[in-house]
């Protein structure tokens, strides 16, 4: 049997036997569904996505509803999920969809992917679940199985890597009826058993044929690339709290969660004294690791007792929230780990002398 019929088949057999199915985005058709869900998996794990994405089609049933929400809206359904370009890009894709395509998702992978948002592997993805396309998806998962089945040593970000391995990809697909299990089983495969640190090769359909099994290289593969280590930002959060309502600050549309609530960012000597009410007191609360794609934030909260809400803020930049109704508004993860403990760090504040 050809290197290709054995491996498509070999997945395909599996997906069905033992991969997932019941996942909210399969067994549709509705390439807004798939769309979506495709979109919210990026960098994020199934478990993490799917009671976004059920939140978000109860809000946002079609693309011509997606498309008629402010961007705010979007974004506060999003909050929490990280990587916030892919909801701006979300909408922005929406937008097109109904401008220049009347409302329809285009047919074919080659024009999904010149809406905003959708790279060549999503495009296939969204083609071959929704329409049977026979476009190869290459996410890190589908490189990680490929360079251990077929032993491919170089560093797969590189260039001439990548085109190989997409001609790789593309040289294994199977017919079109069976492009939707495979497309699945392929992406099942990386992230149940072909993981990066375990790989569960006893249970592998493709254990026969994987080189790096047979070699005992699974843990060679794929090479690391060498990379930088990722630079480190500093930020000073207030957390400005008469023990009650706190206050969030909406950030500036460009820059890390453009357009979300946020702790204002800023200095407690110079901030402070623009709030016209009085400062009890402000200590340091331990600082909050944040791993972004090409930087470290490394956040330094403090805790700014105040006695009242403040009376000078800018309306629409700045605003005074209940604690309950801050840590429900659309925030990043990390100031809803912040807000989510303030009660209980105030409450402890609260019980020593100021300083
Ligand atoms: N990751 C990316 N796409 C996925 C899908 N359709 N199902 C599960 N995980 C995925």
């Amino acid at each position: 049997m050809s290197e290709k019929s054995t491996f498509a088949a070999a997945i395909v057999a599996w997906q069905r036997q033992a991969g997932r199915h019941d996942l909210p985005w399969q067994n549709t058709r509705d390439p807004y569904r798939i769309w979506l869900s495709e979109i919210m998996l990026q960098q994020t794990q199934v478990a993490t996505v799917i009671p976004y994405y059920q939140r978000f089609l109860a809000s946002f049933p079609d693309v011509a509803s997606l498309a008629a929400a402010p961007v705010e809206r979007v974004l506060a359904h999003w909050a929490g999920l990280g990587y916030y370009a892919r909801a701006r890009n979300l909408h922005r894709c929406a937008q097109e969809i109904m401008a220049v395509h009347g409302g329809e998702f285009p047919r074919s992978a080659a024009q999904l992917q010149s809406l905003s948002g959708i790279g060549r592997s999503t495009a296939a993805a969204i083609a071959a679940f929704a329409y049977g396309e026979r476009a190869a998806i290459l996410d890190g998962n589908v490189k990680r199985v490929l360079c251990r089945v077929f032993a491919i040593a170089e560093d797969v970000s590189r260039a001439a890597a990548e085109r190989a391995l997409w001609q790789r990809a593309e040289s294994l697909l199977p017919a079109a009826e069976e492009m939707a299990s495979y497309t699945q089983g392929l992406m099942d495969l990386g992230a149940t058993l072909c993981t990066r640190r375990q790989p569960a090769c006893a249970r592998c359909p493709l254990a026969d044929s994987c080189v790096a099994q047979r070699e005992e290289r699974q843990h060679l593969l794929p090479v690391a690339r060498s990379r930088a280590k990722a630079p480190e930002r500093q930020a000073t959060f207030l957390l400005i709290s008469d023990g009650q309502g706190v206050l969030l600050e909406r950030r500036p549309a460009r820059g890390i969660w453009g357009g979300l609530l946020a702790f204002p960012e800023a200095e407690a000597a110079q901030f402070l004294p623009q709030l016209g009410v009085e400062v009890q007191a402000v200590c340091s609360l331990p600082p909050l690791r944040h791993v972004f794609t090409h930087f470290v934030l490394q956040i330094m909260p403090q805790l700014c007792r105040v006695s009242a809400p403040p009376s000078l803020l800018r309306e629409g930049e700045y605003c005074w929230l209940p604690f309950a109704a801050a840590a429900q508004a659309g925030v990043p993860a990390p100031v809803r780990t912040l807000l989510t403990s303030l009660p209980a760090v105030w409450a402890a504040a609260d019980q020593s002398p100021p300083a």
